[in-house]
């Protein structure tokens, strides 16, 4: 049990989509994957049934093209897949990095969002209109060998299909990939310190998604804007650091993970405090994955693990 740093950028580009894919954190509901891949899904089509993916783009352009239609994405974007869906990914550059969730259960927005009908509350952070469906349909009435690397109980099986799998004439129903950018997440500010489910994104039964976006801090004349010290109970902390200045740490990489165990205490770095006495607003770009059962570390996470991270909290450090 131990307060970790990972170097989310030190994990190698490589060709490959799925060969890309690292997973760094895992349990039993969840698995937080890192991914830089160079090249496009182009040769194969490729299906999760285990899991629904949250792919939240940190670099890179392009498209993701599914039997439902494509998505445009850019920087900032979340790509929601629910389980099941074929896809393939178009990447414009090499230059690509993702932050990927694989949630076992369903991911949707948080009910607290919502109003008796579904529809987004006024005082939600976000509405549907910021909730993007594909668009583009792609249809093939063609035959040939396509082969389909089907994720079923985290393995890979290959199948070939005899007709091509975008071979639509168009879909209807609730269950379809979207986007949302954290771009248009709307920061909920207060006098006083708001606590961190004001930046929930995405709920599921295992785990919540939260997105830490620019915002005013804390406007009450004695307010001590960074975060106060605390100890986790109920669930483990990640953190992926996007862009910005991040108020309550020092020593902070784009790309940098922190792994926030439940059962210790963490909090601003020393001087940290003090230093946000007075600042009006944050920079900060951040995604948060709250897991309530613990998570474990994986071999792919030792390789880029800080070991020195503890000493930032240390006086002289
Ligand atoms: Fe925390």
């Amino acid at each position: 049990m131990k307060s970790m740093s990972l170097k989310g950028f030190h994990i190698k580009p490589i060709d490959d989509f799925l060969e890309s894919r690292k997973t760094v954190l895992t349990n039993s509901d969840c698995s937080i994957v890192l991914a830089a891949p160079k090249k496009s899904l182009r040769d194969y089509f490729y299906k999760n049934t285990d899991s629904d993916e949250v792919i939240f783009v940190h670099k890179g352009t392009g498209k993701f093209r599914s039997q439902l239609g494509n998505i445009a994405f850019k920087y900032g974007d979340y790509i929601l897949i629910p389980r099941g869906m074929i896809y393939q990914i178009d990447f414009d550059t090499q230059d690509n990095r993702l932050f990927i969730v694989e949630s076992k259960s369903p991911v949707y927005t948080p009910k607290r969002y919502r109003n008796w009908f579904g529809q987004h509350l006024e005082t939600s952070p976000f509405c549907e209109r910021d909730l993007h469906a594909p668009s583009e349909l792609e249809t093939y009435n063609i035959k040939g060998d396509f082969i389909i690397k089907v994720k079923k109980q985290d393995f890979i099986h290959e199948y070939v299909y005899a007709a091509h799998p975008f071979s639509v004439v168009g879909w209807d129903g609730y269950n379809f990939p979207y986007k949302f950018s954290i771009h248009d997440f709307e920061p909920i500010t207060g006098r006083v310190h708001q606590p961190p489910p004001v930046h929930q994104t995405f709920e599921t039964n295992a785990f919540s998604i939260c997105s830490f976006v620019p915002r005013l801090y804390d406007y009450h004349p004695n307010a001590v804007p960074a975060p106060y010290n605390h100890s986790n109970i109920d669930s483990d902390e990640v953190l992926y650091y996007v862009d910005g200045n991040f108020m309550s740490r020092k020593n902070v990489d784009e790309g940098q993970i922190t792994l926030h165990p439940s059962g210790i205490p963490h909090g601003p770095h020393p001087g940290t405090m003090e230093k946000s006495i007075g600042k009006k607003e944050t920079t900060e770009l951040a995604v948060m994955v709250d897991t309530f059962k613990p998570l474990m570390v994986t071999e792919e996470a030792m390789k880029i693990n800080d070991n020195s991270y503890y000493q930032s909290w240390l006086e002289d450090s």
